[in-house]
């Protein structure tokens, strides 16, 4: 007969409190205690249900329709109500057909090449400047906002977009902090500061003017055999057979530009962060670049040389996922497992401390890239920083590749040092973010 999840000994309302308060600590002593997962009840909203154990999870992320997306509202229906990341049933299954050949293989190696370029300027503007301080995490976000922009929309929105766009993602990134609001009654209102109000608007206006842009330009007959994903959308428009909600083309731009570069310049900022902390990781990268780069920018055919620093990558993901958690609700009430969750339960997979769990990782807070040739059935098993299921990370690839060789190029001629405590003050927002940027050192190697 199917039960009830466990709760943890304390009342619910302290439980929630510590939820809303000391997020990290509360999510990894759950996942140390509950082998499967556990509910608690909060006066005045839905039950709180934490998934800890893999199976669990991975049943959960392939019932869309049992566990669905939680709608945007609020703030985050302000940048995109209904993009990718946020629609469920007909409208993400015709949004994602319609999208999903802009991530085909023909468009990860345009990526990937692209990304190349890129990293290949920017580590020639690096060499130029010679030694420098500067925040690690404005550079891969300055880097990966224009990336994605090329090649998702067709357009590099350019070094000033970058910036502010990064500066619009710190504002949001506060708006969106975990706190005790998350605890709160459902009633109690969270206004919106008149700052991130403006970073929304300045948000939508971007992606407006990138529409209308590639709008006139396929009028006029420019690049017709172009196969981004704004192209898709575009020629879709013409389609009888689809149906776009108003704005839909504004949110899917909005959404992609955000989803297609904040969590790939977190993991390249953890990464290099990393391999500033084991020197002998960082050797090896070093070591594998110098042998697979050749003089000009990397490319796609330089993957398969790249097997260990691709493993550092994966290794970095695990410890710091930029998607810290995954969030549900329940449409039910449902069976998981030999469990029955309550209707409307609000449901999170924590992927930070699963990722952490000794039951599944050995060692679990050592860096140990190698961990991932040795292909320990339990550890993939746990490992999801992509999510799973149908609504699974649809630029995974894109990112994988792209990170692969912008690692590469910059570990292979600079030391990128950053102090130990760089990352000791994250915060949970959608995405696991640093308080106040990452100051490094680059050094270019001689
Ligand atoms: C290291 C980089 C990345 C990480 C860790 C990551 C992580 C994730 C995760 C955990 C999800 C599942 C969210 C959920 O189920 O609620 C997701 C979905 C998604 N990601 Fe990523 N992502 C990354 C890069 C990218 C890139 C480069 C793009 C676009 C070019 C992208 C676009 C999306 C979209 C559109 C979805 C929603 C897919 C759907 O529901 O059909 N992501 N990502």
């Amino acid at each position: 007969m199917a039960r009830r999840l466990p709760s943890p000994p304390k009342a619910g309302l302290l439980n929630g409190l510590r939820f809303g308060t000391d997020t990290i600590r509360f999510l990894e002593a759950i996942q140390a205690r509950f082998d499967d997962g556990t509910s608690i009840s909060i006066p005045g909203r839905p039950p709180l249900v934490i998934l800890t154990g893999p199976d669990l999870v991975a049943e959960a992320l392939d019932r869309p329709d049992d566990f669905t997306r939680i709608p945007a509202r609020g703030a985050v229906a302000m940048i995109a109500e209904n993009g990718l990341v946020q629609s469920e049933g007909d409208l993400w299954s015709q949004q994602r057909s319609i999208v999903a050949p802009s991530f085909g293989g023909r468009q990860v190696t345009a990526y990937a090449n692209t990304t190349g370029e890129r990293i290949e300027s920017r580590a020639t503007q690096w060499a130029e400047i010679g030694r420098q301080r500067t925040d690690l995490h404005r550079e891969m976000t300055s880097l990966t906002v224009r990336v994605a922009s090329e090649i998702l929309l067709g357009e590099d929105i350019g070094k000033a977009s970058a910036d502010q766009f990064h500066e619009w993602m710190r504002i949001a990134g506060e708006e969106f902090e975990f706190g005790l609001e998350t605890v709160l009654p459902e009633w109690v209102p969270t206004p919106t500061s008149p700052a991130f109000r403006e970073a929304a608007t300045g948000i939508r206006e971007l992606s407006e003017g990138l529409i209308e842009r590639r709008r006139t330009s396929l009028a006029a007959g420019e690049r017709t055999d172009a196969s981004d994903m704004l192209t898709a959308l575009l020629r879709a428009e013409g389609d009888p057979d689809v149906d776009f909600p108003t704005n839909q083309i504004r949110d899917e731009v909005a959404t992609f530009l955000i989803a297609g570069h904040e969590t790939t310049a977190l993991s390249l900022s953890y990464t290099l962060c990393l391999l500033s902390w084991y020197p002998e990781a960082r050797r090896r990268v070093r070591e594998e670049a110098t042998a697979a780069l050749g003089d000009g920018p990397p490319t796609r055919d330089d993957l398969s040389e790249l097997e260990y620093t691709k493993r550092t990558y994966q290794e970095a993901l695990r410890l710091y996922p930029p998607a810290w958690a995954v969030f549900r609700r329940v449409n039910g009430p449902v069976k998981l497992g030999g469990y029955t969750i309550e209707d409307g339960a609000a449901v999170i997979v924590p992927l930070w401390s699963i990722h952490r769990d000794a039951r599944y990782f050995d060692e679990p807070d050592a860096f140990d890239p190698d961990r991932w040739a040795r292909r320990d059935p339990n550890a993939v098993a746990a490992y999801r920083p992509f999510a799973s299921g149908p609504h699974a990370c649809i630029g995974r690839g894109l990112a994988l590749s792209g990170a692969t060789l912008v690692l590469a190029r910059l570990v292979r001629d600079f030391d990128v040092d950053v102090p130990d405590d760089a990352l000791d003050d994250l915060r949970l927002t959608p995405t696991l973010r640093p308080a106040a940027g990452i100051s490094a050192t680059i050094d270019p190697l001689d």
